[in-house]
């Protein structure tokens, strides 16, 4: 019985927390971006530097309100890969969010 309620809190817990690396992963970002190197997109490492200290105005990248600054020449291709996380709350974007910038 106690084990049944203790696996009962653990998926609550997995439900309601917002995972940044899982949203990550799950919405292809990490096909383009990965953590050091510069691949199709910037790293994960340079979007981190780029936003250290605001965190707000990558939250409102994400949700396509701020315009483009870590490689704007190239804003069209990322700007197309916004669609796919159109539907998240502003928690799952604070985690996607909180996660690239882990990446300094
Ligand atoms: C098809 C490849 C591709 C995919 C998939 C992709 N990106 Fe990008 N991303 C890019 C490119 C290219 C840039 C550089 C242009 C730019 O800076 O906006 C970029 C830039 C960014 C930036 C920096 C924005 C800025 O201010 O310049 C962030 C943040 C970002 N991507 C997050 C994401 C997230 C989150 C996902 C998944 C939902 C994702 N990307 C999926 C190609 C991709």
């Amino acid at each position: 019985m106690r084990k049944l309620l203790a696996l009962v809190v653990l998926a609550g817990g997995v439900t309601f927390a917002a995972d940044g690396a899982a949203i990550f992963k799950s919405k292809g970002c990490a096909s383009c971006h990965q953590p050091n190197a510069d691949t199709v997109g910037p790293s994960l490492k340079k979007i981190a530097k780029a936003y250290a200290g605001k965190k707000d105005q990558l939250v409102k990248f994400l949700k396509g309100q701020a315009p483009a600054i870590v490689d704007p020449a190239k804003a069209a291709i990322m700007k197309a890969q916004l669609t796919t996380i159109k539907g998240l709350s502003d928690e799952e974007l604070s985690a996607l969010a909180d996660f690239m910038l882990k990446h300094k």
